[in-house]
């Protein structure tokens, strides 16, 4: 089954939206695979953004992601790659659509409050970088006689 990197950014840990922005997926029907709060270093920022590496904003972005404490996860589900992008809203939060999580949380482009794996080669590489093989769990939900 198809998996996702997802991550709130230090904004959104700043700003308490970590339960939020579980919420959405978790209500979406998306599994939560593995997850952790985590402070990134700066090795692990600038291989993660590397393909942003030669853009001018490449500074200010790996300073702004290791500033704080980051909450990264794994989400899978069917095309939970590209629906995930979608609930998320365009990279620049004024031309995200209310009701994406950038277009109701954020104002610019460099605090835009979550990062997603935009292919399956860069959720891959991202899963890879943040995650060892044994947090990431497999489990179904099952019927419980417990849940009603
Ligand atoms: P990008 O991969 O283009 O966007 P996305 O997060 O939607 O995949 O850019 C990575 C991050 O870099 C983006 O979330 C915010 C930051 N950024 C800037 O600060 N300025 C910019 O002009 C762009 C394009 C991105
Ligand atoms: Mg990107």
């Amino acid at each position: 089954m198809e998996k996702t990197f997802l991550m709130v950014k230090p904004d959104g840990v700043q700003r308490n939206l970590i339960g939020e922005i579980v919420h959405r997926f978790e209500k979406k029907g998306f599994k939560l695979c593995a997850a952790k709060l985590m402070q990134i270093s700066d090795e692990l920022a600038k291989q993660h953004y590397a393909e942003h590496k030669e853009r001018p904003f490449f500074g200010e972005l790996v300073q702004f992601i290791t500033s704080g404490p980051v909450f990264a996860m794994v989400y899978e589900g069917e095309n939970v790659i590209k629906t995930a992008r979608e609930m998320m809203g365009k990279t620049n939060p004024a031309e995200a659509a209310p009701g994406t999580i950038r277009g109701d949380y954020g104002i610019t482009v460099g605090k835009n409050i979550i990062h997603g794996s935009d292919s399956p080669e860069s959720a891959e590489r991202e899963i890879n970088l943040f995650f060892s093989e044994s947090e990431i769990l497999s489990y179904t939900k099952q019927d419980n006689d417990w849940i009603y």
